[in-house]
């Protein structure tokens, strides 16, 4: 689907990512979390636009197909990843089960948390992005319903508020599929990086809501190099050397915008501690640890940096009307943990 970007990192890369943020985490009181609620798009979606797409129009998206999921689960499970999201080895190390989809189960408690994240969601909401021509592709989920989502479940099962203090809240990666959608519609850069300020308030405005609530810890991460995912470098392919990095071959400038997000993100988060000393907000670098394996795939077993494993067609093994797991394109490289991105997308997984 056209969402956000998913590369199928690897356990042993994530592992050390894992270590360095988990111990940063601000422990609760008795230094374990009950629950993990988190919020995002694909890069943190278990299956809830599986079940949104099933639920409203039977119309399933391309995380129901395989090779979706052969990796790991061996079965599409609505991860737009052939084997484990961040989030899950987040969970996992935490130990959790994998977090629920909140979608498709709503009587149910989730004492130990529940994953509001859909594929597809953007940080700005559905009316705003259309007044400015962006159209979604996939979703009108924006943060802010994920937020009413929570909201809806915080006022069925009031012990749930009581809970938030000692879970762990990850928000994000949130707000790649704004400018995703705009720039896949061709709009003009200037106008998609007036976005970011836009979006990165909202990103706060949802942080500080959830502190409000009584949320104590918060892993927010940034942006992925979205100028190294196969699907911007395919759509924005050209001869000119000069925008192109020749270590990674990564389109420079798209890589600057993913940057400018993140500092503005980062700045937020600056802002946010100072209002609420009490509270760990920990910022999450996608963005420089893709970027070590774009520089050094070898040291990290991989083969291929910006081609898909799934997916076919020109340099970058990626045409977004043959994208993976629609029907009836089953083709797949043999070994996905030597390739940095599963399926061309944007964001990662
Ligand atoms: C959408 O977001 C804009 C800007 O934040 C806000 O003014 C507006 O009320 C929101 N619209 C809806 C329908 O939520
Ligand atoms: C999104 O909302 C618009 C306007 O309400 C509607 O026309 C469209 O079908 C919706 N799309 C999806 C995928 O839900």
């Amino acid at each position: 689907m056209a969402t956000s970007s998913r590369w199928s990192l690897k356990q042993r890369l994530v592992v050390s990512f894992l270590v360095a943020i988990i111990t940063g985490l601000n422990s609760p009181v008795n230094g374990c979390f009950t629950s993990i609620f988190c919020f995002g798009d694909s890069l943190t979606d278990t299956g809830n636009l599986l079940e949104i797409s099933f639920s409203e129009s039977g119309k399933l998206p391309h995380s129901a197909f395989p090779p979706n999921g052969r990796t790991f689960f061996h079965r599409p499970t609505g991860r737009y990843c052939d084997g484990r999201l961040v989030i899950d080895f987040v969970a996992e190390a935490l130990g959790f089960e994998f977090l629920p989809p909140f979608y498709g189960s709503k009587n149910e408690k989730f004492e130990k948390g529940v994953n509001f994240a859909v594929s597809g969601a953007t940080a700005l909401n559905f009316t705003f992005l259309a007044e400015r021509g962006i159209h979604k592709r996939s979703t009108n989920v924006s943060l802010e319903v994920e937020l009413n989502n929570f909201n809806i479940y915080c006022n069925l099962f009031a012990h749930l508020l009581q809970l938030l203090r000692t879970s762990l809240i990850v928000v994000g990666e949130i707000g790649g599929n704004d400018y995703n959608y705009a720039f896949w519609q061709g709009k003009d850069t200037e106008k998609i990086r007036e976005l970011v300020p836009l979006v990165v308030h909202d990103i706060a405005s949802a942080i500080n809501e959830l502190i409000e609530l009584g949320a104590a810890t918060l892993l927010v991460p940034g942006n992925f190099p979205i100028g190294c995912s196969p699907s911007l470098l395919t759509q924005f392919q050209g001869s000119d050397k000069d925008n192109y990095d020749s270590l990674t071959g990564c389109l420079t400038w798209l890589n600057q915008f993913a940057q400018h997000h993140n500092d503005l993100l980062q700045k937020a988060i600056q802002i946010l501690r100072t209002h609420h000393p009490n509270v760990g907000i920990i910022y999450v670098d996608y963005y420089n640890t893709a970027m070590r394996f774009y520089r050094s795939p070898e040291q990290f077993g991989f083969k291929e940096t910006v081609k898909a494993c799934c997916g076919v067609g020109g340099p970058y093994n990626y045409n977004p009307s043959r994208s993976c797991g629609y029907p009836p394109l089953k083709r797949c490289c043999n070994d996905p943990s030597s390739y940095i991105s599963w399926d061309g997308e944007i964001s990662l997984s």
